[in-house]
């Protein structure tokens, strides 16, 4: 302290007429009682009753989200991780505080962990505005969990460091590796086929998942996980892929710990750090992987997250940064390996140093470096795994657009395909006839009916699964619509298939996703397509088109509309209205956004109060 500054002593915080400074740490975000140094008093009342010291609580305090669970196996090592984050905190002098949020998994969330990753987004940006951290370390890892805390860490803007569980191990049938979730879905088809007999489907349930973490090939989590390294948020060398069971991921805690600590100390906050250059680098790395095609919906969200860059990252920029960035990594569901060959490999410093020529490397990252600067600390030098599994420039798996943005008069606001995921390539050019299905349970009870008219030639369509839906809201993963069990045993692997769905971003095919507008709203063209109608589709032209005539398209909708009035007979979900909900189902279905806009609530965006203005004035 300076001389000629009165040191105001140990009991600084209950002098009355001195205001309560500085505001960081416990002082921060007090509760009005309309007495603040009360406030203050009060909080410090019931956080002594843990046993804290004045010391300890003057340190930064960094918050550690704990999304542990029964029910999520993906985040079966968070407590291993509190641990290891706490003690990187602490030796960088911080004190850390763990708290906990609501935790996704896939297969433990109904309807849908789409329809929760808002709420959990939420749940993030609100408790890390409510209490007194001056950083939060928040882990994630399985599909939703990732986005939701980009999400809700951007808005509530403190400084925020993902901390990643982690891909699981590979597993093992009869000498072959194995792994969740491509592998849960070739053998289901197989079985499915006849391939495959109930005593080997039974076997691989035990070892698809041989270890906790996440699916263990190029899904959803692990594509989110390259894309936050992408976006400068966690540490490059194994933040995005050391296994969840290896010790090199508790170092990584470990690092986020102390990472933290400057991260509060310098105020580096989502907002500043990440800009377009980030969410370039992000894109660039998506299509670089074959990522999931819930990458772009998650990253479309986090990005309307930020006031600066709002607006800015689309549809058609994902597309035009595909057309220019090949496929290098050789990983399941496009290519052969899994999360572990490309740590091995190198991981992300390894990936990034071969797309150097197309980032942005002025973009900041977390410890306050730019991506270059943090590259040239890596100095990354290839080996011959390394360029295995990661191919060059030159050498690629897929010349470049592994996801493909199609736009056309089935889709106006834009359709995705995973073109370097499909299995049959005839099929990314294809016209054939339209054999729909009117939401999920439509599909269930028709599509294994011997008599069903389809075949390999044709397109199959369900309607009904975006966003709000026909039936039930949260754009399931029922894009890979299952080949129907009468060609599949003529050995039919492929089909184009079309929905306004996601997909797992496991699964591969020739699959067209995310169609909007979604079939559920009136002015949909998606929800008016028959039975026979003709579909092209063209991923070279990036065209999505139904072969009818603007004059008949016009006309279905406005009978269909006639039918959602009442004012015609129903002829099936596509005609019910839709009657309100109360609660959580009900604020989603009443405020989500297309697909385009990432399924965010239009509240939540960074341009959310023009949202609410717009919907106080329209009631
Ligand atoms: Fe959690 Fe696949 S189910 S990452």
């Amino acid at each position: 302290m300076a001389d000629n500054v009165e040191d105001p002593g140990p009991h600084a915080d209950y002098i009355l007429d001195r205001p309560i400074q500085p505001v960081t740490g416990l002082r921060q975000g007090l509760p009005n009682y309309g007495d603040p140094h009360f406030a203050l008093f009060l909080r410090k009342v019931f956080i002594k009753a843990l046993g804290y010291s004045e010391d300890a609580l003057s340190r930064p305090i960094i918050g550690i989200i704990n999304t542990f669970s029964g029910f999520n196996p993906c985040h079966a090592n968070v407590p291993q991780l509190v641990e290891a984050a706490k003690r990187g905190v602490q030796l960088a002098g911080g004190l850390a505080m763990e708290f906990p949020t609501i935790s996704v998994h896939e297969s433990f969330s109904s309807p849908t962990s789409m329809f929760l990753r808002n709420l959990m987004s939420m749940d993030t940006e609100e408790m890390i505005k409510a209490q007194p951290v001056d950083a939060c370390i928040v882990i994630g890892g399985c599909d939703k969990t990732v986005p939701a805390q980009l999400m809700g860490g951007l808005s509530a803007n403190k400084p925020v460091l993902p901390l990643i569980t982690g891909p699981m191990m590979p597993g093992s049938f009869k000498g072959e590796r194995i792994g969740a979730c491509t592998d849960c879905r070739n053998n289901w088809a197989a079985y499915r086929g006849g391939s495959l007999d109930i005593e080997d489907i039974a076997a691989l349930n035990e070892e698809l998942a041989p270890t906790g973490g996440t699916c263990g090939v190029m899904g959803t989590a692990s594509t989110m996980a390259c894309i936050t390294a992408a976006l400068g948020m966690i540490p490059l060398r194994g933040g995005a892929t050391a296994p969840a069971v290896s010790s090199a991921r508790l170092r990584i805690a470990e690092q986020t710990g102390s990472n933290a600590v400057a991260a509060a100390l310098a105020k580096r906050t989502p907002q500043k750090v990440l800009s377009a250059a980030s969410f370039h680098n992000a894109i660039t790395v998506l299509q670089a992987i074959g990522g999931s095609t819930n990458g772009i919906v998650h990253l479309l969200a986090i990005a309307n997250r930020h006031p600066a860059v709002r607006g800015t990252i689309t549809l058609d920029l994902i597309d035009k940064i595909g057309q220019q960035t090949p496929l290098l990594v050789d990983l399941k569901p496009s290519g052969n390996n899994y999360m572990t060959d490309l740590h091995n490999a190198g991981g992300m410093p390894a990936l990034l140093e071969r797309l150097r020529p197309l980032l942005k490397l002025e973009a900041l990252t977390i410890t306050g470096k730019t991506l270059g600067e943090a590259l040239d600390a890596e100095n990354f030098k290839p080996f011959p795994l390394s360029a295995q599994i990661i191919r060059p420039l030159d050498n690629p798996l897929y010349p470049a657009s592994s996801l493909v943005v199609l736009c056309g008069n089935l889709a106006p606001d834009g359709a995705v395909i995973k073109a370097s995921a499909s299995k049959d390539r005839r099929l990314l050019q294809h016209r054939g006839r339209a054999v729909v299905f009117a939401g999920p349970q439509d599909l269930a009870n028709r599509i294994d009916d011997p008599d069903l008219q389809v075949d390999a030639d044709s397109v199959l369509v369900l309607q009904g699964i975006g966003p709000v839906g026909f039936l039930s809201p949260g754009m399931p993963e029922a894009g890979l619509i299952p080949i129907p069990r009468k060609l599949a045993t003529q050995g039919v692997g492929d089909m184009l298939r079309l929905s306004d769905g996601r997909m797992s971003g496991t699964a591969g095919g020739s699959i067209v996703l995310h169609i909007s507008p979604e079939a559920a709203l009136p002015e949909s063209v998606l929800g008016i397509v028959e039975n026979g109608d003709v579909i092209v589709c063209d991923v070279e032209k990036r065209l999505l088109q139904l072969e009818v005539s603007d004059e008949e398209i016009q006309k279905r909708i406005a009978d269909r509309q006639q039918r959602l009035d009442g004012k015609k007979e129903c002829r099936g979900p596509a005609d019910k209205r839709r009657q309100p909900t109360r609660g959580y189902r009900g604020l989603y279905e009443r405020c989500v956004t297309q697909a385009q806009d990432g399924v965010d609530f239009d509240f939540l965006a960074a341009d959310g109060a023009d949202a609410l203005e717009r919907r106080l004035g329209s009631s």
